[in-house]
C-alpha cells in the first residue's frame, strides 16, 4: 500500500492515542488489518468493543451491522465510526423490519407465533435485532449458533431463524440433528411467505430466505474438484455455505475457528478454504509450511467489506484527530433498548 498513506495513518493514530480503538474483522484488507488494535470474528469484535469503555472513538473496520452492534453494546458517550458508510451487507439487507413484522403476522395467523422463538444472526440490521429482543429471542453468530438454537428450543417449540437460511439449516441439521424435512423456508417476496399454515405448524425451523452473496457461491462441484486436484486435502468451510457444501466438507466453522484450525494443523498438510478471500490469502501467507488454497477461484472478495480501504481509514482517523466526528453510526434509543436485550441474551448463552 501507498507508504505516504501508511505514514499518515500511523501519525493520526499516534495523535489520538488511547482515545481511539480500531477493530478489524477478519475479512478486511491487509492494509486495514495493519492498523487494527484487535482482529476477530463478529462475536469476538462485539465483545471487544464492549470491553473498551475508555475509548472515545471505536473505529469499526467491518460492515454496517457490526458497527451498529458495537454502538448498542458501548456506552452512549462513545462514538462508533464506520470509515465508509457504503460498507453494508447484502445478507443483512435481505430482511427489512416491515418484512419481518409481516412474517410474524403470518405466523400468528397460523397459530404458531406463541410457540416460536426468533433467533437472528448477527448479520442483520439493528431493527431486526430489536424485533428479536421484543419477542424474547436471541442473537447468534457463526461461533455460537448451536448454543443459541439449543437455548431457543428450551424456550419454545419452533425457531424463526433470520436472515441466513444456510447458517440456520446447517446448525439445525448438523449440530441439533433436526431432520431436513422439518426445516421450511419463508420467502418474504411471496404472500404468506410461500408456505401454508399446515407447513408452518409441522415445521420446527422456519428459515428466512436470505443468504451471503459470497459464501452462497461455493458449490458442491468446487469441493469435488479440489479433492480430485489435491489428494488428501482438508476442506474447511464457513457455515454460511450451502448445506450440500457443508455436508461435503471435512470441517465447518466461523472465521475464528478457521484460523485456530490452521494454527493447529501439521506442517505439510493441505487445506482448501471456503470463506472470504482476504482471510484465505492472509492465512496462506501466514502458513508457508502448509498448502492453503481458495476453495473456488471464481468466488471473490466480499465487495462491501473491501470498501473499507486505507484512504477511508486515513480520512476517518485524521478527521477524528482534528476533533471532527465523521461517519458516526448511532442506533436510536428505542431500537437500541430491544436490540440490546437480544444481544445480551447472546452474551449470556451457556
Ligand atoms: P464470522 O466472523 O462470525 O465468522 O462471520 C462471517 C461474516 O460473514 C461476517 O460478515
Ligand atoms: Fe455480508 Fe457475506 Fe460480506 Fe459477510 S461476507 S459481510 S455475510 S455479504
Amino acid at each position: 500500500s501507498d507508504p505516504h498513506l501508511v505514514e499518515r495513518a500511523r501519525a493520526a493514530k499516534a495523535r489520538l492515542g488511547d482515545k481511539v480503538f480500531v477493530l478489524g474483522h477478519h475479512y478486511q484488507r491487509d492494509e486495514v488489518i495493519e492498523f487494527a488494535d484487535v482482529t476477530g470474528d463478529s462475536f469476538k469484535l462485539a465483545r471487544d468493543a464492549a470491553a473498551r469503555p475508555e475509548a472515545e472513538y471505536i473505529v469499526f473496520c467491518g460492515v454496517h451491522f457490526m458497527a451498529e452492534s458495537a454502538d448498542i453494546l458501548t456506552s452512549s458517550r462513545q462514538q462508533v465510526i464506520l470509515p465508509d458508510l457504503a460498507a453494508g451487507c447484502s445478507m443483512a439487507d435481505m430482511a427489512s423490519a416491515e418484512q419481518v413484522a409481516e412474517c410474524w403476522d403470518v405466523l400468528a395467523d397460523a397459530g404458531v407465533a406463541d410457540v416460536t422463538v426468533p433467533v437472528s444472526y448477527m448479520n442483520s440490521s439493528a431493527d431486526i435485532k430489536a424485533f428479536t429482543g421484543r419477542h424474547g429471542g436471541t442473537i447468534c453468530t457463526s461461533s455460537n449458533a448451536q448454543r443459541a438454537l439449543e437455548w431457543a428450543f428450551s424456550q419454545g417449540e419452533k425457531v424463526l431463524f433470520l436472515p441466513d437460511q444456510h447458517l440456520g439449516r446447517n446448525t439445525a441439521v448438523r449440530d441439533l440433528g433436526i431432520p431436513l424435512e422439518e426445516c421450511v423456508v419463508y420467502n418474504p417476496h411471496k404472500p404468506g411467505g410461500g408456505l401454508t399454515a399446515e407447513q408452518l405448524r409441522n415445521a420446527r425451523m422456519i428459515l428466512w430466505r436470505g443468504h451471503c452473496s459470497v459464501h452462497g457461491r461455493f458449490s458442491l462441484e468446487s469441493v469435488e474438484d479440489v479433492r480430485a486436484r489435491i489428494p488428501g486435502v482438508n476442506v474447511l468451510v464457513h457455515p454460511e455455505c450451502k448445506h450440500e457444501v457443508v455436508s461435503a466438507a471435512d470441517h465447518v466453522g466461523s472465521t475464528e475457528y478457521i484460523i485456530k484450525m490452521l494454527d493447529a494443523a501439521p506442517a505439510g498438510s493441505a487445506w482448501a478454504i471456503g470463506t472470504e478471500l482476504n482471510l484465505v490469502r492472509r492465512l496462506a501467507k501466514a502458513h508457508p509450511d502448509k498448502q492453503i488454497v481458495f476453495l473456488d477461484k471464481t468466488v471473490c472478495f466480499c465487495s462491501t467489506m473491501n470498501r473499507i480501504d486505507l484512504p477511508h481509514l486515513v480520512w476517518a482517523l485524521e478527521s477524528l484527530a482534528d476533533g471532527k466526528t465523521v461517519n458516526r453510526i448511532e442506533v436510536d434509543a428505542e431500537t437500541e433498548h430491544f436490540a440490546k436485550l437480544a444481544l445480551e441474551q447472546m452474551l449470556a448463552l451457556p
